[in-house]
């Protein structure tokens, strides 16, 4: 059976299962240890915990397989993941990113390597046109969201792989809003996968995570080296936390999704709501490159409000769902862009986005649909358009 090519599900329930050489433990027990005792002379398998930790390699291990990469790293936080990534520049080089990008990406850049010489061009990468023309002898990496963070843009990963490829660079896809189960970027031709494994992965909102996942040994081994030396790396018991999530990763994801489709079909239909961004819906725009590339639609949903300025009272008016920033967790999570996830993205930029008052970006949790909607529903009335 263990030879037999298994299902993502299949892989993600048994995530760290099985692997205990000393009592069988199924679960992989967590390894609350900073050093080893060396069996000899020599050093044993593992030496520090900031370079290896068997509860660590183990989550790795599994995540690597889920997504079809040669390994994987894990970080204290996505923008750990990040961050280990852009260690990979020097001096001189740069950029293109996805412009509707998580705030938290655009700040590092403009805020942290800008200082350190390295170069960014931010594009609509939906347009490959776009990107190819933003590509110069310097570029060394593209880093796209697809779909995006927060309009949920979708944009054509073997598009982007035949671009910079030509060009000699790294294609990265931060896939944290579709999951190895939903969307597998290194199979179409991406390389490197990057998590804030707090969303989906550990997927219950109480713990900060992040993984890179590398397309070959090389990239990986670089990538091991950097978090060995930078330090980012992610402890113990928030490695077994999430491989906790990811073994029920499957069916959160099933429920969540068809939680959102039926959301995204009500909002788009009430009179309060100007549009909805919905990878899932046939009006969003890429719909048909999102179907090709993706198993599925996700579970996240962004709207616009018709009365954009009077997005207070209908955030004030929910009671199910919760205001908060994140996503992808069990609760149901509402977040307002302009002023939490995207505040510091030059004012320009947001007005180019149209990442204004109005929107509104959805995180559909495990509820029972018909609640959500109601909640929905009640809060919408408050700033009923006329
Ligand atoms: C798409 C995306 N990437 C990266 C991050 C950063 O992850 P973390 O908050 O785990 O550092 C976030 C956080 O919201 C995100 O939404």
């Amino acid at each position: 059976m263990r030879d037999k090519q298994l299902h993502p599900e299949s892989l993600a329930a048994h995530i760290g299962v099985g692997q205990d050489p000393a009592y069988g433990s199924v679960s992989t027990p967590i390894y609350q240890t900073v050093t080893y005792q060396h069996p000899g002379s020599e050093l044993g398998r593992y030496d520090y915990s900031r370079t290896e930790n068997p509860t660590r390699t183990a989550l790795a291990e599994g995540l690597a397989q889920l997504e079809g990469g040669a390994s994987a790293s894990l970080f204290s936080s996505g923008m750990a993941a990040i961050v280990a990534l852009f260690h990979l520049l020097s001096h001189g080089d740069h950029v293109v990113l996805t412009e509707d990008l998580y705030g938290g990406t655009y700040r590092l850049w403009a805020d942290i390597f800008q200082k350190f010489g390295i170069k960014a061009t931010f594009v609509n990468t939906s347009d490959p046109d776009q990107v190819a023309s933003a590509i110069r002898k310097e570029t060394r990496m593209v880093f796209i969201e697809t779909p995006s963070n927060p309009h949920l843009a979708v944009t054509d990963l073997a598009a982007m792989a035949a671009i910079t490829h030509d060009q000699d660079c790294w294609l990265v896809v931060d896939n944290t809003f579709m999951t190895p189960l939903r969307q597998r970027p290194l199979q179409h031709g991406a390389d490197f996968t990057v998590y804030s494994g707090t969303k989906y992965l550990a997927g219950h909102n109480d713990v900060l995570a992040g993984a890179l996942v590398c397309r070959s040994q090389a990239l990986g081994r670089q990538i091991a080296d950097i978090a060995n030396t930078t330090g980012g790396v992610l402890a113990p018991f928030d490695c077994w936390l999430m491989m906790r999530g990811l073994k029920t990763l499957a069916v959160r994801l099933d429920r969540q999704e068809a939680n959102a489709r039926q959301i995204a079909e009500f909002l788009a239909r009430h009179p309060a709501v100007d549009h909805v961004y919905y990878p899932g819906l046939t009006s969003h725009r890429g719909f048909s490159i999102h179907q090709e590339q993706a198993q599925g639609p996700g579970a996240m949903v962004s709207f616009q409000l018709w009365e954009g300025n009077r997005y207070a009272e209908f955030m004030d008016a929910l009671s199910l769902v919760l205001p908060a920033v994140s996503l992808g967790g069990t609760e149901s999570l509402i977040a307002h862009p302009f002023t939490e996830t995207h505040r510091e993205l030059p004012e320009e930029l947001r007005r180019r986005l149209g990442i204004g008052p109005g929107l509104m970006r959805l995180s559909v949790g495990l509820e029972h649909a018909p609640d959500l909607i109601e909640d929905l529903d009640q809060a919408l009335k408050t700033i009923r358009k006329g």
